[in-house]
């Protein structure tokens, strides 16, 4: 009898600001059990150690430093909260492709998916996808993804928005990607920064149908909660 496939998720993280929200859609995923493939790049190094102090490499410590980021009240980093014990198995589920790799499994629409997320998407990352440039595996794994008929949700977090970048997301919406700008309500009640984080994160996970419970959804009362 052979294994059941492994059909990951592959997640992209680019160089936009906004990490904690891949972080939180990373640990939304992981404790759906759902295996990941995590494509970083170069530029999204940058942002990682900008807002998180970590210095990326592929690998499982990154990952494991990656996963415990939250934010308090005061936007402060608080990583003294290690990502849930019992959740430490499922590291092992995810794969790490180098940015650089255009012959990694996700270039491919052979290599099997069950959709893509880029988590935040930089107007750089939204222009070469609306393109189809494919300048490296995040750009090129989501034009396989669009390709494939696949869902891909890309998460765009910059402000104020170009002629060009406003094109360049409608194109993407017409190809069939779900657009979620990074933009937090405030109805669910958020008591700190980290609140407003996974209120975007759970409209992600709502996206690609994973279930959470990150925020507290609407109940129809005006002032409740
Ligand atoms: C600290 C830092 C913050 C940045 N924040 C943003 C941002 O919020 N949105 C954005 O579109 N680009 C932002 N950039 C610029 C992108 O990193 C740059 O356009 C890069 O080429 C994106 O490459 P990538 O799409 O391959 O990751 C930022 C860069 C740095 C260094």
């Amino acid at each position: 009898m052979t294994a059941a496939a492994r059909v990951p998720w592959v997640v992209g993280v680019s160089g936009a600001s906004g990490t904690p929200y891949a972080a939180a859609v990373l640990r939304g995923l992981l404790a759906a059990a759902l295996p990941v493939d995590l494509v970083v790049s170069r530029a999204a190094r940058l942002t990682l150690l900008d807002e998180t102090g970590i210095a990326w490499h592929d690998d499982a410590e990154s990952l494991r430093a990656f996963l415990a980021v939250r934010l308090d009240a005061d936007a402060e980093l608080d990583t003294a909260t290690e990502f849930d014990a019992g959740q430490h198995a499922v590291l092992d589920d995810v794969r790490f492709w180098s940015a650089a790799d255009l012959a990694a499994g996700p270039s491919s629409g052979s290599y099997q998916t069950r959709g893509m997320v880029v988590v935040p998407a930089s107007t750089a990352a939204v222009a070469g996808i609306a393109i189809g440039l494919s300048k490296d595996l995040l750009q090129r794994a989501a034009d396989v993804t669009l390709k494939e008929r696949r869902p891909l949700v890309v998460v765009p977090r910059e402000m104020p928005l170009t002629a060009a970048t406003l094109r360049h997301l409608v194109s993407l919406a017409e190809a069939g990607a779900a657009v979620l700008p990074a933009s937090p309500a405030f109805y669910s009640k958020p008591k700190n920064m980290q609140q407003l984080v996974d209120f975007v994160a759970g409209k992600i996970l709502d996206a690609l149908g994973v279930a959470h419970d990150l925020f507290t959804r609407w109940d129809g009362r005006l002032g409740s909660g």
